[in-house]
């Protein structure tokens, strides 16, 4: 795959897709720009070989309509602030409006497209919506690797009409790691899966069995993996369509000698509250008006001495509901466990990183990727199509 240190830029317009589907408050306020700050690199690589700056992303799901409180205004004053230049802002992104703005544009000077997403074209993956778009630039570059995973036009179909693309230095970075973690593992490789669904993480799970060492679940999902060890889970979230499947993966595990280890004890309250009455006990004491909505201490230092001999782990999705404080310490454990451990350690985005954000402990680990719905794309053993996009072109 092309990468941006591979062209030239001086005098260009450099159109760059990032990722800045950041959160927000509510209040046209943004609660963390750790996505802001991680397409920096690129976007000074490009001003420091005098390129012109033409920056685009999505926010939100406007569905194809422009919705105010969907605009990217605010992430271009925080841009800006981040950068220490000015960063214009424009109405729309595509259009006439923009084309001339796009035109006037000297080298070192920066705009920010308004949310693509406020045209349907952007989500259907649409030709002429990406011809548009490509219109405005001599050269593409994607660095919006947590929303690779998607066949928009803005990361798909434009690489067709772009003159040049290549791909900026996170979206290889996310790769890298990603790759260094999986392909040819330090071992024992070790994957923590969390989170409420094993229907959503089923690709993932498969994937990661014929390649890990040690299997590690917790989140809601763990019920259903013991559910089908017979173990009466109560009023627990349990995907029973989904039982026998678990039932399967945790037979193959066996078969093919990988340790699979599920939580031994759980917290349990009667409801999703946070003021709700919540004690531990052992998985196989789940009284049954009851449901588990953490992992348990004993299945904290379990899963601790599992990771002790880990030479590379790879984590994604929480332990429990660590929103609430109650049901928060089996993932803050896993945090303490991993970021303890001399491992290489990379963890998905999204939930997974807003809990590690939360300990203050990001630091100490070695990768903690952008992206979340991306990243579990890539545990599924797939080719992102902002990627192979790019590949079809080197
Ligand atoms: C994300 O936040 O995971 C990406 O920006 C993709 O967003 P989407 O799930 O709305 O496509």
């Amino acid at each position: 795959m092309r990468s941006i240190k591979d062209l030239d830029m001086a005098g260009k317009k450099v159109l760059v897709r990032v990722d800045f589907n950041v959160p927000m408050d509510g209040q046209q306020n943004i609660t963390d720009d750790t996505r802001i700050r991680a397409v920096l690199p690129t976007l000074r690589y490009v001003l420091d070989h005098n390129g012109i700056l033409i920056i685009m992303s999505h926010m939100g799901r406007p569905k194809g309509k422009k919705v105010p409180e969907m605009s990217l205004a605010p992430v271009a004053k925080r841009l800006g602030r981040l950068l220490k230049e000015n960063v214009m802002m424009a109405p729309d992104c595509i259009g006439p409006d923009v084309q001339k703005m796009v035109n006037e544009l000297k080298s070192g000077e920066i705009l920010l497209l308004e949310n693509l997403r406020f045209y349907p074209g952007e989500q259907a993956n649409d030709d002429e919506f990406a011809r548009e778009l490509a219109s405005l630039c001599d050269i593409y570059i994607n660095n919006a690797f947590a929303v690779s995973h998607r066949e928009h036009a803005s990361v798909s179909a434009i690489a067709r009409h772009a003159p040049l693309s290549a791909a900026g230095f996170l979206l290889l970075k996310e790769l890298e790691y990603f790759h260094s973690a999986m392909d040819n593992p330090r071992r024992p490789l070790v994957a923590i899966v969390g989170g409420a669904k094993v229907s959503s993480k089923l690709g993932a799970l498969k994937n990661m069995l014929s390649r890990v060492n040690k299997f590690i679940i917790g989140g809601a999902m763990a019920n259903t993996f013991l559910k089908s060890q017979g173990v009466d889970m109560g009023k627990s979230l349990v995907e029973a369509d989904l039982v026998a499947e678990a039932g399967d993966i945790v037979q193959q595990a066996a078969r093919e000698n990988i340790k699979f280890y599920l939580p031994v004890d759980v917290v349990v309250a009667r409801e999703i509250d946070p003021e709700a009455e919540s004690k531990i006990v052992p998985v196989q004491e789940i009284p049954a008006d009851w449901m588990a909505l953490d992992i348990g201490p004993a299945s904290s230092r379990l899963f601790a001495e599992v990771l002790d001999d880990a030479k590379t782990i790879i984590w994604n999705g929480p332990m429990g509901i660590f929103e609430m404080d109650a049901f928060s310490r089996g993932t803050v454990s896993m945090v303490h466990s991993v970021a303890n451990s001399y491992a290489l350690t990379i963890v998905g985005g999204g939930d997974t990183d807003v809990a590690v954000h939360s300990t203050g402990q990001s630091d100490r680990f070695s990768y903690i990727s952008t992206g979340g719905g991306a990243f579990l794309y890539l545990m599924e053993g797939k080719t992102l199509p902002g990627v192979a996009a790019l590949d079809r072109l080197s």
